[in-house]
């Protein structure tokens, strides 16, 4: 309320006002980065990036992801090259980058799933060596670290959402951070409709026009607000979020291990976001008993993602069966819970019990 309050009595609701900005500080701040670029949502934010780096030629992309991450390179005139993921984590494997590589490949692209981190240790010298881009999907994982160090710090460039169904939200909302200098100035261009209205704001010019092709990529003063709010409370999002994680952990461990179920997996390395909890059931069999089971209680748990390389654009972009074992495998069992940050303790008891009195096996 007192953040809304604040945006009336200015009285900017349109976009790259003082809210927007601020907000943009504050996450470069948490982040410990030098630029943080908002967005109406983060598919425009990889958008942005490809064009403002030219990233053009391969990408290698998991195919375990939304489609955005995909999609929005071969928007921009990319070719995506489908990577399998790692069966611990669910990230891209990076033993297998090497034979992604090819002499057109522009840039990696990891996914940081269910926010907790790929293994950056490998993926970043790799992509230095070959001189490739990194472009961090981080849509599930904003404050969470590998290593100790920050999601969305590791690549060139890096993208968040505040789509509703993320830890921070604002309905529809993103947000790029650009880690090279060298590509700020071009970013910030391509959202303000091509024009250097960013720079005219700071004060480096005395009018600002249209230097380049861009669209109109920015959130409205209302939705930072919003954001700003819950920006103030995030560790006591982290917090809930983290309970809901752990009492699933906990209150399901050994009907898992009774049942061949597998729990997802952090390794300790690894700092998550409490972005989702998901359970792999032994076969697309029992996925597809547990979830009409539960909705029989009047439980809503959904799976995700269908492989990409067998899409239907995929296979126009040669995805076939087969090309990516785990994720096959992966997408076929998997299975969301329900989790928000009002999940009462009572709801989840009564989702965990539906969960405990079904058979797999
Ligand atoms: C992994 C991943 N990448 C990208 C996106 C796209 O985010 P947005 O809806 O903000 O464009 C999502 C959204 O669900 C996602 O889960």
């Amino acid at each position: 309320m007192e953040r809304t309050g604040q945006m009336l009595d200015r009285r900017w609701l349109s976009n790259n006002g003082p809210l927007v900005q601020e907000f943009e500080q504050r996450i470069a701040n948490f982040l410990g980065v030098k630029h943080c670029i908002c967005v109406c949502n983060a598919t425009i934010g990889l958008e942005i990036a490809i064009r403002a780096a030219n990233l053009k030629g391969e990408v290698i992309v998991p195919s375990f992801t939304f489609v955005s991450t995909v999609n929005a390179f071969v928007l921009r005139g990319a070719r995506p090259v489908f990577i399998d993921i790692r069966p611990d984590t669910l990230n891209m494997d990076e033993s297998r980058l090497e034979e992604c590589i090819t002499p057109r490949t522009r840039a990696i692209v990891p996914v940081h799933y269910a926010g907790v981190g790929c293994e950056m240790d490998a993926i970043v010298p790799i992509a230095e060596r070959r001189g490739l881009s990194v472009v961090e999907d981080n849509a599930h994982g904003l404050f969470a670290r590998y290593r100790g160090k920050r999601l969305g710090t590791f690549g060139q460039f890096a993208t968040q959402s505040f789509h509703e169904t993320k830890n921070v939200i604002c309905g529809e909302g993103g947000a790029l951070i650009v880690n090279e200098p060298a590509y700020v100035e071009r970013a910030e261009i391509l959202r303000e409709k091509g024009t250097d209205r960013s720079r005219f704001y700071r004060g480096a010019v005395d009018k600002y026009t249209w230097v380049d092709i861009g669209s109109s990529y920015l959130p409205s003063d209302l939705l930072a607000a919003f954001l700003l709010a819950q920006l103030e409370k995030h560790e006591e999002i982290r917090c809930v979020r983290g309970r809901i994680w752990h009492a699933y952990e906990a209150g399901l461990g050994e009907w898992a291990r009774d049942s061949g179920v597998g729990l997802p997996q952090v390794p300790p390395h690894v700092e998550q976001s409490y972005h989702m909890f998901y359970l792999l059931l032994p076969s697309a069999e029992a996925r597809t008993g547990l979830i009409e089971r539960l909705k029989a209680r009047g439980i809503l748990a959904v799976f995700h993602y269908v492989p990409l390389h067998l899409s239907k654009m995929g296979m126009d972009f040669g995805g076939r069966l087969g090309a990516c074992p785990v994720t096959e495998s992966i997408s076929a069992r998997l299975v969301r819970l329900p989790f928000y940050n009002d999940l009462s303790r009572e709801l989840q008891e009564e989702v965990m019990d539906a969960i405990r009195a079904f058979r797999c096996r």
